[in-house]
């Protein structure tokens, strides 16, 4: 896994984001794999003023999230979906018949998984997947534990991403289950692109590039795929020596 370190988040988020784009105007019927999450926030918002300021066609790009969390309504506000509209999909002109997410309506969530992975793979495969990490180095909602060849599965959310996600929801309750992509299907990907920034990665930083590969730490799964990029702010990269 190569290392890119940034002078500050803005950049190292500008970068990813045109990673992103670079993509959609090189290969306009691309693949993308998207992760949320306040890190992605800044990503999103630049790739909106670029695309604000020239213009490129995303309405033949395939869009697939990482997960979402079961029980929440597209509408909710702290779905991922909802996440997904607002900051990218809407402002980069998608077509919302190619956006999808992993199907936590339907009555047989096990069925729904299998054809969210059977979907992937229909469409081509992920060209770039846009992860973040989580306090406990998980990926998508890949918690400690999670096997490699894990696929597309409801999963319990660990205490630490229940703290960690759990003000964003304000008043309202965190839900206590996802539906993710499984680290086998995000290893799948042509090319994947991890983002961390701020002080409050740092240890979770130094721990990924320290760890050896295993379901300690799923992120550290990455380390096996050929082409995958962390890429850090000064910031979250402070305690690697
Ligand atoms: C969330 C998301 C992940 C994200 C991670 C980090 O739970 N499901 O895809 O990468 O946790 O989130 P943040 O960027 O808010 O720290």
């Amino acid at each position: 896994m190569k290392i890119k370190v940034f002078d500050s988040a803005s950049e190292a988020s500008k970068f990813t984001a045109k990673k992103i784009s670079d993509l959609i105007k090189n290969s306009p019927e691309s693949r993308l794999g998207l992760a949320t999450g306040r890190t992605m926030d800044a990503v999103y918002n630049h790739l909106s003023n670029q695309h604000k300021i020239a213009p490129f066609d995303c309405s033949k790009v395939r869009a697939f999230a990482l997960d979402e969390y079961v029980g929440l309504e597209p509408r909710d506000e702290n779905s991922y979906r909802y996440y997904l509209d607002f900051h990218i999909f809407q402002s980069l002109g998608f077509d919302s018949n190619n956006t999808f997410l992993p199907d936590v309506h339907m009555a047989d969530l096990n069925q729904a998984a299998l054809e969210y992975e059977n979907l992937i793979i229909k469409t081509g495969g992920i060209d770039l997947q846009i992860l973040g990490i989580g306090m406990n180095g998980h990926i998508g909602l890949n918690e400690p534990g999670s096997k490699v060849d894990s696929r597309t599965r409801v999963v319990d959310l660990s205490e630490s991403t229940l703290d960690s996600n759990r003000p964003l929801f304000k008043d309202a309750e965190i839900p206590k289950k996802a539906m993710t992509m499984g680290v086998g299907t995000i290893l799948e990907a042509k090319e994947i692109v991890l983002l961390a920034t701020g002080k409050t990665k740092a240890e979770i930083i130094k721990n990924l590039v320290n760890a050896n590969v295993g379901a300690d730490l799923p992120a550290s799964f990455l380390k096996t795929h050929s082409n995958a990029l962390l890429v850090l702010d000064k910031d979250s990269a402070s305690l690697i020596s």
